[in-house]
Order: C-alpha cells, then sequence, then structure tokens
C-alpha cells in the first residue's frame, strides 16, 4: 500500500500532517513518500508539478492530496501556477472519476446557511466527470477574432467537448454508485444550449438501459443549482461534466455549512486514486493552526474505502470522526457557542485517541 503524499500549499500540509497521523494509528503497513507540489514544487524544482512528483503519484497506489495555491504565485504564467499540478495530476493519471459527497453531520445543522430542516440529513454524492469537457478541450486560447463585430480583436477562446467513450465511463461509475445508494441518479447538462450536453444526455440515456433498477432524471443545470439550495435533499446522486461539477460541487458542500468537512477522491479505471478536501490551500489561514483537517483524515477514509479495499478501517476513522463532533470539538470554521473551539492538532489528536477508544 504505496501512499504519495503531496501536501501542497496554505494549509496543506498542516491538515495531511493530521491526516499522516491517524493512517499511521491505524496498524496497517503504508509506505508513505512526501514530495512537493503546487507552489511548493514551484519553489522547490521551478515547476508545479516536478518530475519527481509525477513519478512518484504514478508510482503510488493512491496520492493523498492537500491543496495548491498561494498569492505569491497568483502572477506566474498559467503553465506554472499551482493549479496546473492537480490539473496535470488528473490528466496523467487518468483520474475521470470525481466523487464528492456532501453530507450534513447532525451535529452540524446549525453551520449551515440553509434553514436546519432543508439540509437536516443532507447525504448527495456528486459525481464529476474529471478530465474532459471545457478544462481540456482544445484548441483554446487568445487569437484574432475571425468574424462578426468584433473582427480584428482579440478574443478569449476554449473548446468544449466530451467523446462518447467519456461520457459512459463516468455515466457507468456514477450508475453503479447510485445502486450502492439511494438507487436515484440526476444528470445534469444544458441540452437546451449546447450540442456537448444534448449528446452528453443521450449516452447517459442509452447507459440506463444497463441499470434498470436505478430511476434517472435528467436536469439543466441551472435548474439544479436552484434545485440545489431550494430542496437539495431531493437529490440521491447526482453525474455531470467537468465545469457543472466543479460549480455544482461547491454549492453542494457549503449547503452542509463548512467545506472544512469534506473529502473527495478521484479514480482511474481500476479505482487507483487521488484524495484530496473539497477545500482550498486557504492561504489566508495558513500557518495558524486553525484549519479544519476533517475533510483531509475522511479523505483517508475514502482512500482505504475505495483503494485498499479496507472497508473497516474506513469505518473506524468516519466513527472517529463522528465522535469528535459528538464531543462537541470544533475548528473555527465549524465553531458554535456552546462548543469547545481546538485548533488543528487537537483535532487532529482528538481523532487518533478517538480511533485507540
Ligand atoms: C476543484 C478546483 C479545481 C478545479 C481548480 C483548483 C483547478 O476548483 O477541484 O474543484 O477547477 O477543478
Ligand atoms: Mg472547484
Amino acid at each position: 500500500m504505496k501512499i504519495a503524499i503531496l501536501p501542497g500549499d496554505g494549509i496543506g500540509p498542516e491538515i495531511i500532517d493530521q491526516a499522516v497521523k491517524v493512517l499511521n494509528v491505524l496498524g496497517e503497513s503504508f509506505e508513505l513518500e512526501t514530495a512537493p507540489v503546487g507552489g511548493a514544487g514551484y519553489a522547490a524544482h521551478g515547476h508545479p508539478l516536478p518530475e519527481n512528483t509525477l513519478a512518484l503519484a504514478k508510482a503510488a497506489d493512491a496520492v493523498l492530496f492537500g491543496a495548491v495555491g498561494d498569492y505569491q504565485y497568483d502572477k506566474l504564467e498559467r503553465a506554472l501556477r499551482p493549479e496546473q499540478a492537480i490539473l496535470g495530476l488528473r490528466k496523467q493519471l487518468g483520474l475521470f472519476g470525481n466523487l464528492r459527497p456532501a453530507i450534513l453531520y447532525p451535529e452540524l445543522a446549525g453551520a449551515s446557511t440553509l434553514k436546519p430542516e432543508v439540509v437536516s440529513g443532507l447525504d448527495i454524492l456528486i459525481v464529476r466527470e474529471l478530465t474532459g469537457d471545457i478544462y481540456f478541450g482544445q484548441p483554446r486560447g487568445v487569437r484574432e477574432c475571425p468574424d462578426g463585430p468584433f473582427q480584428g480583436q482579440r478574443e478569449g477562446y476554449d473548446t468544449m467537448r466530451y467523446a462518447e467513450g467519456e461520457i459512459r465511463r463516468i455515466a457507468h461509475v456514477a450508475f453503479q454508485a447510485a445502486q450502492k445508494r439511494g438507487k436515484r441518479l440526476t444528470s445534469v447538462d444544458k441540452a437546451n444550449v449546447l450540442e456537448t450536453f444534448q449528446f452528453w444526455k443521450d449516452i447517459v440515456t442509452d447507459v440506463h438501459q444497463e441499470y434498470p433498477d436505478v430511476a434517472l432524471e435528467h436536469m439543466y443545470v441551472d435548474n439544479a443549482a436552484m434545485q440545489l439550495v431550494r430542496a437539495p435533499k431531493k437529490f440521491d446522486v447526482i453525474v455531470t461534466g467537468n465545469m457543472f461539477g466543479d460549480i455544482l460541487s461547491d454549492c453542494a458542500a457549503m449547503l452542509t455549512g463548512s467545506i472544512g468537512m469534506l473529502p473527495s477522491a478521484s479514480l482511474d479505471a481500476s479505482n487507483k486514486g487521488l484524495y484530496e478536501p473539497s477545500h482550498g490551500s486557504a492561504p489566508d489561514i495558513a500557518g495558524k493552526g486553525i484549519a479544519n483537517p476533517l475533510a483531509t483524515i475522511l479523505s483517508a477514509a475514502m482512500m482505504l474505502r475505495y483503494t485498499f479495499d479496507k472497508t473497516e478501517q474506513a469505518d473506524r476513522i468516519e466513527t472517529a470522526v463522528k465522535s469528535v463532533l459528538a464531543q462537541g470539538l470544533r475548528t473555527a470554521d465549524i465553531f458554535e457557542p456552546g462548543t469547545t473551539r481546538v485548533g488543528t492538532e487537537e483535532m487532529g489528536n482528538a481523532v487518533v485517541k478517538a480511533l485507540a477508544a
């Protein structure tokens, strides 16, 4: 069980430390190796995804990733920006299936900006396609506008595209995930405007024939955004493309009140995966010891579940997290009066202690 540990930037190293601590007390024999990525990769080797880091990630069975991005790297040319590290890893490792659960722990119902009755008990799963769409489509760039009223001016352009096989494989991931949950799948598209997503809808409909036990509905992305804040509990599993999935998953994450609680998995065809918290590098609070490590710890649990098939260990971690919440321990992002405010390290230690109990 070889795991590449890529802490990255901002709060990345602090939260990864806590997850590593948790992995180390499980009594399993993991082989952990750390490498710089993102801004840290650029600082160390002049590239956000240094060759050695990529080689390590490729050789490992799983990658535990912190977060990338920091103000000081914002002015670099795009190819050297920290975000390129995560985009490069997804593409190079073929991690096309992104699972982003949004679960509202009952103890945190008050942390949501939505009324408790709208969100309490929320448990939805967003399946986001991660290596296609307008994120990676070619051509892209800035060119001279070829026609129309702005002819001759500069224009920025990108290409939205999905190959049939790309849609089929993510549809299978989503239908199979739905089979293991509430057996309902919502495919989100923009078929009323975009050719790519009319095609998406047709292919998902076709794949559905193999999963008659799952109820499939189609929803336009604008409506899906609205329904997510209106009646989020109506969803079970949502499947969508890379860009819509980026947007909707942040929205879904915030329904739960704290993006600091949400893990994610990005899987290839053989369940090798990269696991990362759904939140970013939060450079504004980096180094202060106040970041919430639970999303990263829960990402490690997803790693045990999906890549290593260690269901029992994954359950142990999730139970330990629930227990520290039940004890009233809260990092600043989920703090409410009447609970106990703790820092990153104390929270990690509390999970370790709960694991031993
Ligand atoms: C995410 C992030 C990334 C994305 C960025 C950092 C490139 O927003 O994982 O959702 O857009 O996919
Ligand atoms: Mg995003």
